[in-house]
């Protein structure tokens, strides 16, 4: 049986012709990428399929997995050869590297059964994915004997039994989720020594006893999800030493005692959750050291004691949640006048007092009542009239913190110059790789872009552009930086922060950045379906053509994203061609690959200049300059523009001459019809003006002397001239254009 696949023939590899406007599209992991860039210091592009057939023990385990699994809507019928489909795409949710399965990611498939306990041969396993299925059993304790998994997501599905302290021997593991199942038992303290998992997932089952002290000191877990239990006893108090826990939320528990002091040595801590369990005592003022909080749960306890006025210097906290405890005292005016809460609420309490305005203006009485010496929250509520007996809390004592000021303040200083912290970091993926999101971005990990497939869009100077696609659907373009032609971390860094956060909607906006532990970079950007405007004109057949509105749109909105980059961000392009602009769904242009020469040395850029140039739109000056400015963008965009109105790419063969000097030898000859694309013409009788004013500009653009070309600006202002937002091309308003003469 082994013989038989191993056997089979294997088909001669796919060949692939290189052709202009051809894309060469390769399927693969990101993550398999990285790793050839961690073996290989000359990373090799792999095509889908590295050719290697499953080997008999990952094919035995596929099959076993099968077997014990029920799929009732067919999912895995894909996997129905002896062996051959299985690496090499064939087979539904199966990746594979040299012959070994690496990911098996079958999220979402109504699948029941089990999960066989051969799955302890895939010894290459990275990632297992099986969300959101109805899968049952128990969960297999050979999954402690992969030495590869980084990723175990088994939630909402209906394992039962206890989690296998095995588990704790996967020394890559990063996540393990296995919220909403049916699983009983105490956690492993053997998880802790799982040095790189910084997710921990064991939220809505049936868990119980309490946490085990080595997880509290675990120095890699940042997110620690215990919610929705039945974990009992005191809570550890014996925090601390690992510092990297960012959330705790242990809500819907019965833990029981006091809030731990040592909690508050988690500088990083951003969520506290305990509402809903048996906590009581006071908040330590010590709890207002935790600068970096945000969210802060106690609700439905047994609290005692005053709301600590150190709360004031939680500058960040944007919800408090006291509900249904046993506070007293009033309630501290900085909670309305210094700190900006979101969301707010001490209902249920014995706190007395009015309550400060900017509070009661905020929120409804729903958050203060149930508190029976509170007044002025409600007109219902009115305070005694006396409300100069009502004293402000004393600050906080400022000598105390003296010390602890100081050096803030002095950090502070030191940072004045550098680039703001990155909005949202994680460490994750390989090996201290760290993933940091700009706004607006989708909530994907390190790990789900390692693992995403992706496909290769192109190759350029700085470095090669993947399609990745995310296992949630989600797609974006990843481009993986060439090596050492960076600036060093820290530069990039802060060049990289300012480039991510531009933001125009004819400029491709930059989503993340990912840096490896090796010094692999990746920028991840928004996927531009359509891709770019040169196959958008020039690969295409005759039977889709692109009407005039269309392309001035395109012309405009390109004006406009290269007036934003040079007047609001100071940043030349240098490197603007159609294929450099890409379209989004409703042909709205976005240009892309701006700034990046910021992220790369000098000696890198130069070099740079040194090549480019032979696609056309260089300006002529440039081989003597050697750095661009805005007339040389401008002259791209005049190129770019003459390729809107002839319908030819600038790298077509014109008789030896580049295409201004085509475009410009046929205007001479007074033939300027002939020059423009012929699909245009049939609509010559309304948009004519239109074409003509168009074809000057472009030419005056593309003017071989720098000081006649104009600034973008004006480009954009006569675009808008031409052909006015609202197309309104009957009346006076087409007459205010340029009119055509000579
Ligand atoms: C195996 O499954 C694939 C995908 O469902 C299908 O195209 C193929 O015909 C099947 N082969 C056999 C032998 O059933
Ligand atoms: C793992 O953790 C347990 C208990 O915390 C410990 O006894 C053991 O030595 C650790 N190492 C391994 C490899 O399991
Ligand atoms: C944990 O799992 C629950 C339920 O699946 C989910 O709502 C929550 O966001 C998860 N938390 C973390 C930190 O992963
Ligand atoms: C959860 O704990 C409570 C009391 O601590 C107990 O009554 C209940 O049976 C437990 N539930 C499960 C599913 O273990
Ligand atoms: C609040 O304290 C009172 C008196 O000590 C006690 O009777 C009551 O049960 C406490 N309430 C809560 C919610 O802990
Ligand atoms: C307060 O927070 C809101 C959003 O939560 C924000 O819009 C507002 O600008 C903040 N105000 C200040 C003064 O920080
Ligand atoms: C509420 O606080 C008052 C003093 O402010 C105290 O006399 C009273 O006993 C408290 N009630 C409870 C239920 O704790
Ligand atoms: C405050 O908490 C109580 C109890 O959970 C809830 O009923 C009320 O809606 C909350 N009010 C606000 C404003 O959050
Ligand atoms: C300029 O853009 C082209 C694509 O139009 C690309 O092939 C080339 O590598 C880029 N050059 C630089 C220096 O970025």
């Amino acid at each position: 049986m082994e013989s038989n696949f191993n056997q089979q023939k294997t088909p001669p590899p796919p060949s692939f012709s290189i052709k202009k406007q051809n894309l060469m599209v390769f399927q693969f992991h990101l993550l398999l990428l990285l790793t050839c860039i961690l073996n290989n210091p000359i990373p090799v592009v792999t095509q889908s399929w590295d050719g290697i057939i499953v080997t008999a023990s990952d094919f035995e385990a596929l099959q076993s997995f099968k077997q014990e699994l029920i799929d009732p809507n067919g999912f895995l019928k894909s996997w129905n050869d002896s062996g051959y489909g299985a690496c090499s795409g064939g087979w539904e949710g199966i990746k594979c590297a040299q012959g070994q399965v690496i990911v098996i990611q079958l999220p979402w498939r109504g699948l029941g059964g089990q999960i066989t306990s051969k799955i302890g041969q895939f010894q290459a396993l990275r990632k297992l994915s099986l969300h959101d299925n109805l899968i049952g059993g128990s969960i297999p304790k050979e999954l402690g004997f992969l030495p590869n998994l980084r990723g175990l997501q088994l939630f909402r599905n209906r394992f039962t039994g206890s989690i296998p302290p095995a588990l704790g021997s996967c020394p890559l593991l990063q996540t393990l989720d296995l919220s909403r199942n049916s699983l009983v038992g105490t956690i492993p303290e053997t998880l802790a020594n799982c040095s790189k998992l910084y997710r921990l997932n064991l939220s809505s089952n049936s868990l119980s006893g309490s946490i085990p002290l080595p997880i509290t000191k675990s120095n890699s877990i940042i997110f620690l999800a215990l919610q929705f239990n039945n974990f009992s006893g005191l809570l550890p108090d014996s925090w601390g030493s690992g510092k990297v826990f960012q959330s705790l939320t242990f809500d819907h528990n019965f833990f029981s005692g006091a809030l731990p002091v040592s909690l508050t040595k988690l500088t990083q801590l951003e969520e506290i959750s305990l509402s809903h369990n048996q906590i009581s005592g006071s908040v330590a003022v010590e709890f207002g050291g935790l600068s970096k909080l945000k969210s802060f749960d106690l609700s439905y306890n047994s609290i005692d004691g005053s709301i600590p006025t150190t709360f004031s210097k939680l500058g960040l906290l944007k919800s408090l949640n006291l509900a249904h405890n046993n506070l007293t005292g009033e309630i501290p005016t900085f909670l309305g006048e210094k700190l900006n809460l979101s969301s707010f609420n001490v209902s249920y309490n014995n706190l007395s007092g009015p309550v400060p305005t900017q509070l009661s203006s905020k929120f409804d009485s729903s958050a203060f009542i149930g508190n029976l010496d509170l007044c002025g929250y409600s007109p219902s509520t009115p305070c005694q009239a006396s409300p100069h007996h009502h004293h402000h809390l004393p600050p906080p004592n400022t000598k105390r913190e003296g010390g602890g000021k100081k050096k803030g303040d002095d950090a502070e200083a030191g940072g004045k110059g550098r680039a703001e912290a990155p909005p949202q970091a994680e460490p994750a993926g390989e090996a201290g790789g760290k993933l940091v999101h700009f706004e607006g971005t989708m909530g994907f990990t390190a790990d789900d872009l390692l693992c995403a497939t992706a496909e290769i869009m192109g190759k350029s100077t700085y470095g090669t552009v993947y399609k990745a696609t995310l296992e949630d659907g989600d797609q974006v373009a990843v481009k993986r930086l060439r090596e050492k032609i960076t600036k060093n971390q820290r530069e990039f860094e802060i060049e990289v922060n300012l480039v991510g956060k531009i933001r125009h909607p004819n400029l491709l906006a930059m989503r993340a950045y990912y840096l490896g532990p090796k010094g692999e970079k990746l920028l991840v950007f928004d996927y531009m379906p359509k891709g770019s405007l040169s196959t958008f004109l020039h690969a295409r057949g005759p039977e889709t053509p692109v009407d005039w509105p269309t392309r001035m749109q395109i012309a405009k909105g390109m004006a406009s994203g290269l007036h934003s980059l040079h007047t609001h961000h100071n940043i030349i392009h240098g490197n603007l061609t159609s294929s450099n602009v890409l379209l989004d769904e409703n042909n709205n242009p976005k240009i892309a690959d701006f700034g990046l020469s910021r992220l790369m040395s000098a000696a890198a850029n130069s070099n740079v200049i040194a090549t480019a140039g032979a696609l056309g739109y260089r300006a002529p000056e440039l081989s003597k300059l050697k750095k661009a400015n805005t007339k040389t963008d401008v002259y791209s965009l005049g190129v770019i523009i003459l390729e809107l109105l002839t319908g030819k790419s600038p790298g077509e063969a014109m008789d030896g001459v580049d295409l201004p000097q085509w475009v410009a030898s046929i205007v001479k000859e007074e033939w300027t019809n002939e020059v423009f694309d012929l699909e245009l013409m049939k609509d010559a009788s309304v948009i004519g003006d239109e074409l003509l004013n168009t074809l000057k500009l472009a030419l005056h653009c593309v003017d071989p002397s720098p000081s006649a070309r104009p600034e973008v600006q004006l480009v954009l202002q006569q675009l808008e001239e031409i052909r006015p937002e609202s197309a309104m091309s009957s009346g006076d308003d087409g007459a205010a254009g340029p009119s055509i003469s000579e």
